[in-house]
This record gives structure tokens, C-alpha cells and sequence, in this order.
């Protein structure tokens, strides 16, 4: 072993550490590297200033074990040392008598089996003729992973550890999780004793989360002491009912390794996705799927009688079953698939919009609105004389229900509004707002673009009479989204565009129209994408939305902490329990500037007017930096973006 020269007996901690690196180079994929002994405060850590993708030791949220490798035993601490807890556990954790893989993918040649269901309600007649195991409902759990043996023993992370990422950060921020005088030799000699053996061993392609079994992502510990609230508990800004605290969270790093472009380098650093308000990146089991749709499926639906046709329409109408069953729709009649949520909101506005108002009638928006759920409106509003009237926010940027109420009268005919500001965060009354229209005999569309992906939507609790999201915010593919409408008044609606699959019967007199969802879906749709969403739907659904909005929360609140830190840093959008959307400007520079600085380190964020001018300009700006959290990212994360900022401040 080697010591330090200067004095004797002590182990030369930097050469230890270069060789360590070294390791950690020669390592497939993207384990951690080992950082600088005596690594300067997290806020003032700068990535820039650091060769490499260095852990902030004294920031533990950036040194998270890697549950990639889990089954390890727990680390000692090796603080002091600049050896992150998490580098030595990947180490320790590697099962190289697991390294055979019996990777099989329902969509990859070789397995030999058609999958034994495509649809979320049942199982395709070939399939059920083939006697094929494989469930493709929710392909990623039929599939084993040895390289993820043994994840059950996931070291706690910040998801898991029984406190929030904030709170963590307050207590170790303070007061250091490590002490110089703890011997990291032991943990060396293991990390430096696997090289050889892990060099030669074979890699193992990219598998699925293991097999059926959704604990996988989960952490042993019962989390009651996550927030010392009892197991049954609402959070902030959530409409729903209530979120079940009595299953542990998902161990966010373990989740990362299904999203492979979240693996990618950008500017020589790792991708930091935080772009999830423009759009969000893809599980393999999405992209898995929608390769075997076009591998096994790809027909068009509920045209012909031959196999594939079968195999197709079975899926497309499985993934309308999950929407179903993930919005709780009371039936799959009211799931219609569109291009997305501006295509949806602009059916409504064209088929219900240009029946049932008329000159006189009043819109509702609120002030938070997209353009998509602006310009529909306008522009009907100027058809049919239709009055448009906006709901004014706060200085945080919260609905004031109060002149809401003012706004509604007879007059009124329909209220649209956000579920979440994509632009601000703001986590709107939705169930309260909804209520109030009805008492008002108006109709609700509620925008739930932004909300899907962060909390849960039980349609059959909020009661809005129609409902619009897009597949890609939720971790599916673009070019899919939904319109939910509530059955009765779908079936009053005439549709919006006129073609194939949406009709009964077509005379040149006359043509007779399905009953909703068919009516509404003229044309050949987007079969594979839809099929895509099921998927990502599922995935979602594996993860619980009421744990990743507990986990989104307490990241934005550590998020919050921080960036509130940096000098001359303005934050637009304050709202209580608001999600997802860290919307800035920095004093002295542009929100290009910030934008380029940030895509320099890797880190992606939306700079701009969010297509949601009409709130900015309530805030005095034109535009924006907007960072957004998905449940993929970390505070390793926060910690590099915030750095970035300091960085810049420091200039
Ligand atoms: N609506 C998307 C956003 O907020 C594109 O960035």
C-alpha cells in the first residue's frame, strides 16, 4: 500500500484516488469518480473548476449510492478521504458471478415468443393460440436482470434514506456525515481488488427492471419517518384525496438507469435532463415497446381480420384501457387519442365550442394558460362573438378564487383552465374551480398537460367535463395525447374532422357517425404511439404517481433552498406546493446567457416565454430561465445547476 511520503504510514490518498479514477474510467457506463479530498462547501463547489464528474462528498445528494450496483454491502464512511460513499459501494456491489446475461426482451429476436397480451383488457387471439407467457401489458416486468440481482438491498439514497432531500441537506450541510479519522483502506483495497476481474468481465446489454416485480424500485425502509406524518396524508397543492406514505419511495437512481439517454455526454459532462415542463425523456420499456409494435404488431386497426390487424387493435385499445385506468375515467368511450393537448383543447373548442355557444357566452380562462389553451379560444371567440374573461393570480402566482367567483354568471358556458402553470409551477384549486363552474351550469375543460406526470388525476373525484394531456410529458412519445370527455356529452358532440374509422355508415345523402371515442378518431391515428403512452402509463403506474410527487416535492423544495441562495437570482412563481417548474432570471446576465451557460456543464433547461406570454408579462418579464424536475433527477442535479449559477455570479 501505498503512503504518503511526507509522513509515513498514512496512505497517499491522491495516488489511491488517481488510481481509483482510473478505475472508474475503465468502467462501462457511468459510474462515479472520486473527488477531491476536502471538497469545498456545496455551494461553493464549483463543476467547473473540477476535472471530471466529481462528487461533492460534503453534498451528499450528489454522492448517492448507485443502486445499479446494489447488494452491496453498506459502505463505511470514507469522508475525508474523497472517496464517495456511492463509488465504493458500486464497487463492492458488483456480482461478477452475475454477469452472464439471460437477457431476454419480448421484442428482441431470439426470445421466440409472440407476447401473450397486447391489450390492457385481454389477450389477442394469436397470442392466446401461441400459449405465449410473456406479458406485454407491462412488458419491462416480464423480463430478468441479473445485473440488477440483489437490488432489493438498494443503500439508501435520498429517495430512501427517511428524510427529505431538503432536510438532509440542512442537517449535513451543517454538520458533516464524515470523519478523517474513519480507515478507508479497507474499502481502497476492494475497489482496487475488483478492477482486473470486473475489466474482463462480459457487459451486459440494457435489460428491462426485473422481472414483475414492482419493489424493485422500491427501498426496504417503511418511510414513516419520511415526514413523520402519518401514513395517509395530503400534500401540498394536491388535489387528490390523500397520498399512501406506507410504501416506501422508489430509489431515484435505480429509476434513472431505465431512461438511456439520461447516460448521454453533453459538452463532456453527463446529460442533466431538467427540460421536463418542454418534454420528458423515455423509459426503455417505452421505447421497447413501440419497437415491438412495429416488429410483431404493426397493422392498421379495426379494419380486417387478419392477424395482425387483431394484434394491433388489441393494443391501441389496451392503451385506451390504461388511460382509462390511469385518469380513472369511468369508461373507455370517453378516451379519445389526438395529437396532443393543442390539438385536443382545439377539438373542444371546435366541435363543443362551435355547437353549443353562441354570441353572448362567456369564456373562462385563467391567466396562467398556455397559448394552446388561449388561442383555441380566441379564435372561437371571434367566430361566434363569444366574450373571453381571465381569472387574475396573485404575486405568487396563485388563482385568487375570489375574482373567479366574481367572473361567473349565467353568461358563462365554459371555464378552461390549468391544472399546473407550465410556466410558473402553480398547482391551481382544480377540484374548488371545477365545483364553482358547475354551480355556475358552465362546463370545464381542465389542462392537464403539466399535471399528469407529478400528481395524481382521478377524473371521477374532479369531476371536469373534459380533460386534455400529452403523451410525451409523461414519458411517452410525442405525436399521442388525449381528449377525455365525459361520455354523454362526447356523444352530443358532432366531430370535428370527417374520414374513415369514425363513421357507421356513409351515402352520399348522409353518413352516420360512431358513438365516442370512434367518432372523434377520423383517419388512420397514431397507432404505435398510442401503444407507446400504455407503456409509459405503466411505468408511471409501477413507480405510483403519489411517490413520485412526494419525491418531486421534496426535490423542489431542496431545489428552492438553494437556488433562493444565489445572490441576484429572482425567482417568478412562489406558489405554495407548486411543481416541477423553477422558473428565474439572473441579475446581469440574459436567460440566453444563463441558457448557454448552463448547456455548457450538460444541463438543460427551456429559456424563453414558455408559450405562456400573457403570465410572464403579469411578473414584469418577457421571458424566463425555467429548470424542470422530473422524478429522474436528482439533487445531484440541483447541485450542479446551482453551481453554475454561483459560478456565474462569481464572474
Ligand atoms: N408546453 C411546453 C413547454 O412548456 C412546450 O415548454
Amino acid at each position: 500500500m501505498s503512503t504518503n511520503i511526507d509522513q509515513p504510514g498514512i496512505p497517499d490518498v491522491s495516488l489511491l484516488q488517481e488510481l481509483a479514477n482510473d478505475f472508474f474510467k475503465a468502467v462501462p457506463g457511468t459510474a462515479p469518480s472520486i473527488g477531491a479530498v476536502g471538497q469545498p462547501s456545496p455551494l461553493s463547489y464549483d463543476p467547473l473548476a473540477s476535472q471530471g464528474n466529481v462528487a461533492d462528498l460534503k453534498s451528499p445528494p450528489t454522492s448517492l449510492p448507485d443502486p445499479h450496483f446494489a447488494g452491496a454491502k453498506t459502505p463505511v464512511s470514507v469522508g475525508g478521504a474523497g472517496v464517495s460513499p456511492s463509488a465504493i459501494n458500486s464497487v463492492n456491489a458488483i456480482d461478477l458471478k452475475n454477469q452472464e446475461g439471460n437477457f431476454t426482451s419480448p421484442g428482441f429476436a431470439g426470445t421466440g415468443k409472440a407476447p401473450q397480451s397486447v391489450a390492457g383488457r385481454g389477450i389477442s387471439p394469436s397470442a392466446h393460440q401461441q400459449g405465449n407467457e410473456v406479458d406485454m401489458d407491462n412488458p419491462q416486468t416480464a423480463l430478468p436482470d441479473p445485473h440488477f440481482a440483489g437490488a432489493g438491498k438498494a443503500p439508501q439514497s435520498v429517495a430512501g434514506s427517511g428524510s427529505s432531500p431538503s432536510v438532509q441537506y440542512a442537517e449535513q450541510y451543517e454538520q458533516l456525515p464524515f470523519t478523517a479519522e474513519q480507515d478507508l483502506l479497507p474499502d481502497i483495497k476492494n475497489i482496487l481488488a475488483g478492477i482486473p476481474s470486473f475489466a474482463s468481465a462480459p457487459q451486459i446489454p440494457y435489460s428491462f427492471a426485473n422481472a414483475g416485480d414492482s419493489s424493485y424500485y422500491f427501498l426496504k425502509e417503511n418511510n414513516t419517518s419520511l415526514t413523520g406524518r402519518s401514513a395517509a396524508t395530503v400534500l401540498p397543492g394536491s388535489d387528490s384525496k390523500s397520498i399512501d406514505l406506507s410504501k416506501p419511495p422508489f430509489d431515484v437512481n435505480l429509476v434513472k438507469k431505465d431512461f438511456p439517454i439520461l447516460q448521454e455526454r453533453v459538452n463532456g459532462r453527463p446529460l442533466i435532463w431538467l427540460d421536463n415542463a418542454a418534454t420528458t425523456q423515455k423509459p426503455k420499456p417505452v421505447i421497447d415497446r413501440i419497437s415491438y409494435f412495429y416488429e410483431h404488431e404493426n397493422s392498421n386497426i379495426h379494419r380486417a381480420a387478419h392477424e395482425l390487424a387483431a394484434r394491433a387493435t388489441d393494443a391501441y385499445e389496451g392503451a385506451r384501457e390504461k388511460v382509462r385506468h390511469f385518469l380513472n375515467a369511468a369508461s373507455v368511450n370517453e378516451i379519445i387519442f389526438v395529437r396532443g393537448t393543442t390539438e385536443a383543447i382545439n377539438l373542444v373548442a371546435k366541435s363543443y365550442g362551435e355547437q353549443f355557444l353562441s354570441a353572448g357566452d362567456e369564456i373562462i380562462v385563467s391567466h396562467l394558460e398556455h397559448h394552446a389553451n388561449i388561442v383555441p379560444w380566441q379564435q372561437l371567440a371571434q367566430k361566434k362573438g363569444v366574450k373571453l374573461r381571465v381569472i387574475p393570480v396573485d404575486d405568487d402566482g396563485q388563482i385568487l378564487l375570489d375574482e373567479y367567483q366574481k367572473l361567473l354568471n349565467p353568461r358563462t358556458k365554459l371555464v378552461s383552465f390549468t391544472q399546473v402553470s407550465n410556466a410558473l409551477g402553480t398547482v391551481t384549486p382544480a377540484k374548488q374551480i371545477i365545483d364553482l363552474a358547475h354551480g355556475a351550469g358552465a362546463k370545464v375543460l381542465l389542462d392537464g398537460a403539466q399535471s399528469v406526470s407529478h400528481l395524481r388525476v382521478d377524473l371521477q373525484y374532479l369531476n371536469p367535463d373534459f380533460f386534455v394531456f400529452s403523451g410525451h410529458k409523461i414519458f411517452g412519445p410525442t405525436g399521442i395525447g388525449v381528449v377525455y370527455g365525459k361520455e354523454d356529452l362526447l356523444n352530443s358532440m358532432q366531430p370535428w374532422q370527417g374520414g374513415g374509422n369514425m363513421i357507421k355508415d356513409v351515402t352520399f345523402e348522409h353518413t352516420q357517425f360512431h358513438d365516442a371515442p370512434g367518432r372523434f378518431e377520423a383517419g388512420t391515428g397514431n397507432i404505435a404511439d398510442a401503444v407507446g403512452l400504455g407503456a409509459a402509463l405503466d411505468y408511471v403506474t409501477k413507480l405510483g404517481i403519489d411517490n413520485i410527487h412526494q419525491y418531486e416535492h421534496y426535490l423542489l423544495l431542496y431545489a428552492t433552498k438553494l437556488m433562493k441562495e444565489v445572490p441576484g437570482l429572482r425567482l417568478i412563481g412562489t406558489a405554495p406546493g407548486k411543481a416541477s417548474v423553477l422558473s428565474f432570471t439572473l441579475q446581469g446576465y440574459s436567460n440566453d446567457e444563463v441558457g448557454k451557460a448552463l448547456n455548457t456543464e450538460g444541463i438543460a433547461v427551456r429559456t424563453g416565454h414558455h408559450c405562456a406570454q400573457p403570465i410572464l408579462r403579469r411578473f414584469g418579464v418577457e421571458s424566463t430561465v425555467r429548470p424542470s424536475l422530473a422524478f429522474y433527477n436528482t439533487c445531484g442535479d440541483v447541485d450542479t445547476l446551482v453551481s453554475v449559477l454561483h459560478r456565474l455570479k462569481r464572474k
